[in-house]
């Protein structure tokens, strides 16, 4: 697979690299960063390489992923931002340290990732979710051109799922998802 370098202003969208298991191990322990992920809990060293290695591996074979997010000043490791099969659904999602929230990055990276997802992957029906009370995250959603689909259940939590509506209804009329 030909290697993916995309740059925006501030950013470098890129595959993962050993070098990001440690600082990803480090955001995936962070209680604060989990809040609102699955059951809220803290991740492991173990997680953070099997899923560093799961997304190497799937970069190869597809080329979409999430995306390792590199800050273009520092070289830091901030986060992923990209795609993943979710229960049969194209699920976009992102998440960053700490350090770099509130500075406008989770969207920068979001509507960078998702023109690439559209434009070089031919990706169709992306589809986002979160815990509603993630009002960064929803925002972001609703700042890419996302909009509100269907709310669910999970972890006894209520769940919003954006996305665009042509595409979700045509694939659900294909019984595709
Ligand atoms: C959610 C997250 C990705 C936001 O990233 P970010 O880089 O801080 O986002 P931005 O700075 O681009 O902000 C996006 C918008 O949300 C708003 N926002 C961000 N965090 C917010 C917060 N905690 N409360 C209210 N608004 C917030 C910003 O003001 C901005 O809106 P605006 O452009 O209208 O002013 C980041 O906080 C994060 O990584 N959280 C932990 C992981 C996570 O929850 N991931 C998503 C799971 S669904």
């Amino acid at each position: 697979m030909e290697n993916l370098r995309l740059e925006t202003d501030r950013l470098i969208i890129r595959n993962w690299r050993e070098s990001d298991i440690e600082p990803y191990a480090e955001l995936s322990a962070d209680t604060e960063v989990m809040t609102y992920i699955g059951d809220g809990l803290p991740r492991n060293m173990e997680y953070a390489r099997t899923f560093v290695h799961q997304m190497m591996t799937l970069y190869e074979e597809r080329g979409w992923i999430r995306f390792a997010v590199e800050h273009k000043d520092s070289g830091d490791f901030m986060g992923f931002c990209g795609y993943e099969l979710v229960d049969e659904v194209l699920d976009y999602g992102w998440r960053y340290v700490r350090k770099y929230w509130g500075g406008g990055y989770g969207s920068e990276a979001a509507i960078a990732v998702l023109e690439l997802g559209r434009n070089r992957y031919g990706l169709k029906n992306i589809q986002s979710k979160s815990y509603p009370e993630n009002v960064g995250s929803v925002r972001i959603m609703e700042k890419m051109g996302l909009s509100f689909l269907r709310e669910s259940t999970e972890n006894g939590r209520r769940v919003v799922h954006y996305g665009f509506p042509d595409e979700a209804a045509a694939a659900e009329e294909q019984g595709t998802m």
